[in-house]
């Protein structure tokens, strides 16, 4: 950890899936910090982590931690972030919030830095809120086409990993495959909806208005609020597969303007927190395998769409951990200490 003039940092949840991750990015990132903060629920109190080279106690989630603290970077369920967050920006902290409970919040920017970094010029609740990970990947990667020909319609179809649902998705995953090996009795479901290993569920997500999942609504309307673009269609179709890290999308989107398959990879090519993966005659594309542990969006099959005008249709895959989570939090946190953000956004 570093000097004086570096931030105060908590980690809340700092026990789950994504809160382990946080902790890797920020050492990878050298994330500059006068003092780390580990919170959790009571359950984790007292328990040691590793944090680089040092073992941190975890403490109970209580406001009296929050004292003194210039950032929060908070990812618990929506119920807990929604009581907490508030609680630790009304103590001085700008909280960066994985959680959905503040996405659709207009007081609350929702933001993807390659996308939108202009978003944190204003954080009137102290909160910004870190969008869902099947929304991130596929911004990152549409954002340099809808600069060049302005999206219209976006058909979206996911694959995603089991530990979108955390510690306790991979567990599930992990012990029914670990049954199968073994060829013992496959436990029951705990955390998906239904046995996941040698399946894939369409509906491993609460259901919401007009038959479709609120995964799938969460990728409507983020997607419109982060392109800053309402007039934007997006048609999801959501879906987990036994896949333990990492997002799969096919993406059909349909632009304003014509948009030629090798302008887009051009654009896709140069385009910040994406890498290109497409060799159509090697038959080479991005897999969860190759993408997991690494922090940007990758993008292949890069085709013209046979069904409408002015469409392409390609496969983005990202680390739904990272980028989908620990790592555009800290991220946002990068540019919220680079622009001097911390203490200018401080209520009165
Ligand atoms: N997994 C993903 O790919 C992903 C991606 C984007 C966003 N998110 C969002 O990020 C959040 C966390 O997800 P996750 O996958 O990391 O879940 P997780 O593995 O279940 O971890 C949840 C964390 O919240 C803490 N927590 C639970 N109840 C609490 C309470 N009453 N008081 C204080 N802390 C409490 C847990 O502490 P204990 O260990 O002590 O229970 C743990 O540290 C969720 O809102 C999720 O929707 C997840």
């Amino acid at each position: 950890m570093a000097g004086g003039g570096d931030p105060c940092v908590a980690i809340v949840g700092a026990t789950g899936a994504v809160g382990e991750l946080i902790r890797q990015v920020l050492v990878e990132q050298q994330f500059p910090m006068r003092e780390l903060r580990l919170l959790a629920s009571p359950r984790s109190a007292g328990k040691e982590v590793r944090f680089g080279g040092e073992v941190l106690k975890v403490l109970p989630l209580d406001a009296k931690h929050f004292e003194g603290v210039d950032l929060v970077l908070s990812s618990t369920p929506s119920s807990i972030s929604k009581e907490w967050s508030p609680i630790a920006a009304k103590a001085g902290a700008i909280v960066v919030d994985n959680s959905s409970a503040w996405r659709m919040d207009p007081e609350v920017p929702l933001v993807v830095p390659e996308v939108n970094p202009g978003a944190l010029a204003n954080i009137p609740k102290g909160i910004v809120a870190n969008p869902n990970c099947s929304t991130i990947q596929m911004v990152v990667a549409l954002k340099p086409l809808h600069d060049l020909a302005a999206i219209k319609r976006i058909v979206v179809s996911t694959y995603q990993a089991s530990s979108g649902k955390g510690a306790k998705g991979l567990d599930d995953l992990d012990s029914q495959m670990m049954a199968i090996g073994r060829e013992e009795t496959i436990p029951p479901a705990k955390s998906h909806i239904d046995r996941l290993a040698g399946n894939v569920l369409a509906h491993d997500w609460t259901a919401s208005d007009e038959g479709y999942s609120e995964e799938e609504w969460k990728m409507v309307k983020e997607t419109r609020k982060i392109l800053g673009d309402q007039s934007i269609l997006v048609s999801p179709t959501t879906v987990r597969v036994p896949v333990r890290v990492g997002h799969s999308e096919s993406v059909h989107v349909e632009f304003h303007r014509p948009l030629e398959v090798e302008e887009a990879k051009r654009a896709l090519s140069k385009a910040p927190g994406v890498i290109l993966v497409d060799d159509q005659g090697k038959q080479i594309a991005p897999t969860p395998l190759q993408c997991a542990g690494k922090d940007e969006v990758f993008v292949g099959r890069v085709r013209r769409d046979l069904g409408v005008p002015n469409g392409l249709n390609m496969w983005v895959v990202a680390d739904n951990l990272r980028k989908g989570a620990a790592t555009n939090a800290v991220q946002i946190a990068q540019v919220l200490v680079r622009n001097g953000l911390l203490k200018n956004c401080r209520r009165g």
